[in-house]
């Protein structure tokens, strides 16, 4: 009894005494060094694991701290620190990364969520808009000025990654991809210093930002231009199997609507739903003919309805599959014809019945159809699309499964099922050279020419003057 109890103590207090010791020397020097703005917190801490946390739980991994910091000059001590002492590190925004390693490490994780003000400037017509934010926070924020942003089109999308690699939104038929509307970026350079980076401030940094994720140090906040926002009209609509042969027909008709305030996601999916459909139209009611042909098909749900942007985007919820392992990959396509819409749903229902005993969770093909037009909205140019002459839209591949033994197996899914409908798509004519791959879409392992293409001689340029030390590379990504 007393030996017992004594053992007992003992095991705790050297427990604690463990834990303490733990604690890793790096993250001790942040912490004594940062202001009171900021915060340091470990495994155990509720805080901690929010920190570590993403959409794809095979996007996570255990770190040995999180740093919350909270101000750009915090930012910067902390990449002092990270640089000298030459420690990987992770930043992350909205944790939506599709790719192991982007966002996490087992080294210092950065969590940006304390960078979360929203300031609209009407004079200008820009917003600031924090690193650490999601989409659904910026629409709701912007809500009662009537204006709105380039975003995320589903609830949850991290803020920076998104911009950060180039950005599809609702509104890209009208403006572009989101890059094309940044103003400024508040860049945490590598070496610590807090700068604003302008078209007029450094036109090379500026541009390298509009593609280069974190590899010129990290971004606090974002200047992007607004543009007036309505009520919208859409919603999701869910079909069954016996009307997927009207959705191809529909989806592939698309093409031939040149009303820029109308978009859509075509998503075939193995199982149920089969066939999730997301139309929207920019302004309260579309005009008749543009969504007739998917209105007419009997719809197992449907939410189709006049509402808020806020709205709308919380209408298309993600969390079925959040926390389970996740991979997306892509290629960009010139035309979405009824034969390569066939060849999609085939392979939707192909790896869906091959992948589905081994843990798999959902399997999903996303097509993403653009108007030719949307990279002709940037006079600037960007890093990402390297390429702006050929009107390429992307497709999104999503595998979702829950047992970390099959990642293999899934990731090279990925690459065939990619393949197979690249091979397709040449087979019937398309000209898929200078087509690239949208780095927010492209599974880990892309080679970066089929992704950055021409941009990478002068993003490796940029680079080397930026970040001389290679801090950044310290931290996972795409990089240059
Ligand atoms: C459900 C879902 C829906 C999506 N919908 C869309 C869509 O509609 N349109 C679209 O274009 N894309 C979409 N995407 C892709 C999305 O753009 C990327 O996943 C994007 O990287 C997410 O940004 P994040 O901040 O959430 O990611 P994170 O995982 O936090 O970061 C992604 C990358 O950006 C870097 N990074 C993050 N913050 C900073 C910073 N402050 N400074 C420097 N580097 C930073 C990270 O280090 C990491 O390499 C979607 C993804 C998901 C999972
Ligand atoms: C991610 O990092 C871990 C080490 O932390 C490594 O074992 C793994 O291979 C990396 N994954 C990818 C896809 O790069
Ligand atoms: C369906 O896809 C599989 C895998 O890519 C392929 O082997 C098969 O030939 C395809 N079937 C049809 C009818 O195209």
């Amino acid at each position: 009894m007393f030996f017992a109890s004594g053992l007992v103590t003992l095991l705790l207090s050297s427990f604690a005494a463990g834990a303490i010791l733990k604690r890793d020397p790096i993250c001790i020097r942040i912490e004594a060094t940062i202001s009171r703005a900021s915060n340091v917190y470990y495994p155990g801490d509720p805080l901690y694991e929010k920190g570590v946390s993403h959409w794809a739980g095979s996007s996570a991994q255990v770190s040995k701290c999180v740093v919350e910091p909270g101000t750009a000059a915090d930012v910067g001590h902390v990449l002092t620190i990270l640089g000298k002492t030459r420690t990987p590190f992770a930043v992350k925004g909205g944790g939506h990364a599709s790719n192991p390693n982007f966002s996490s490490t087992t080294g210092v994780h950065i969590s940006m969520y304390r960078f979360s003000l929203v300031v609209y400037n009407p004079a200008t017509q820009t917003a600031q808009i924090g690193a650490g934010l999601i989409w659904d926070e910026v629409y709701a924020a912007l809500d009662p000025y009537g204006v709105n942003v380039l975003g995320g089109r589903v609830s949850g999308v991290g803020v920076a990654g998104l911009i950060l690699g180039g950005g599809y939104s609702w509104k890209t038929n009208q403006y572009g991809m989101t890059v094309d509307t940044v103003t400024a970026y508040e860049l945490v350079k590598p070496n610590g210093n807090v700068v604003t980076v302008t078209k007029a401030s450094d036109p090379n940094l500026f541009w390298a930002l509009k593609g280069g994720f974190n590899n010129f140090g990290i971004v606090t906040k974002f200047t992007l231009k607004t543009f007036p926002q309505t009520q919208v009209w859409g919603g999701m609509v869910l079909v069954g199997p016996d009307n997927i042969a009207d959705v191809t027909a529909a989806t592939a008709a698309f093409a031939s609507v040149t009303d820029p305030k109308a978009s859509l996601i075509t998503a075939y999916n193995y199982g149920f739903p089969e066939i999730s459909l997301l139309l929207v139209y920019d302004g309260p009611t579309p005009p008749p003919g543009i969504f007739d042909d998917f209105l007419a098909i009997p719809s197992l749900m449907s939410d189709i309805g006049t509402k808020s942007f806020t709205q709308l985007v919380a209408g298309f919820p993600t969390d079925s599959t959040k926390g389970n392992r996740g991979v997306f990959n892509s290629i960009s396509l010139l035309e979405y014809t009824p034969s390569l819409l066939n060849v999609i749903l085939n392979e939707t229902n192909y790896w869906g019945a091959k992948l589905t005993p081994k843990s798999g969770a959902f399997i999903s093909y996303s097509v993403e159809p653009f108007l030719p037009s949307i990279y002709s909205h940037n006079t600037d140019a960007s890093a990402w699309p390297p390429y702006r002459a050929k009107p390429f839209q992307p497709i999104n591949i999503f595998f979702s499964w829950t047992d970390a033994a099959f990642d293999n197996e899934y990731h090279d899914a990925m690459r065939t099922t990619t393949k197979v409908i690249y091979d397709a798509a040449k087979a019937e004519g398309q000209d898929l050279t200078n087509t690239l791959v949208y780095p927010n879409y492209a599974i880990f392992d892309t080679p970066l020419s089929t992704i950055y293409g021409s941009s990478l001689p002068k993003l490796r340029t940029i680079k080397c003057l930026v970040d001389p030390q290679n801090v950044m590379g310290l931290a996972g990504g795409w990089k240059f």
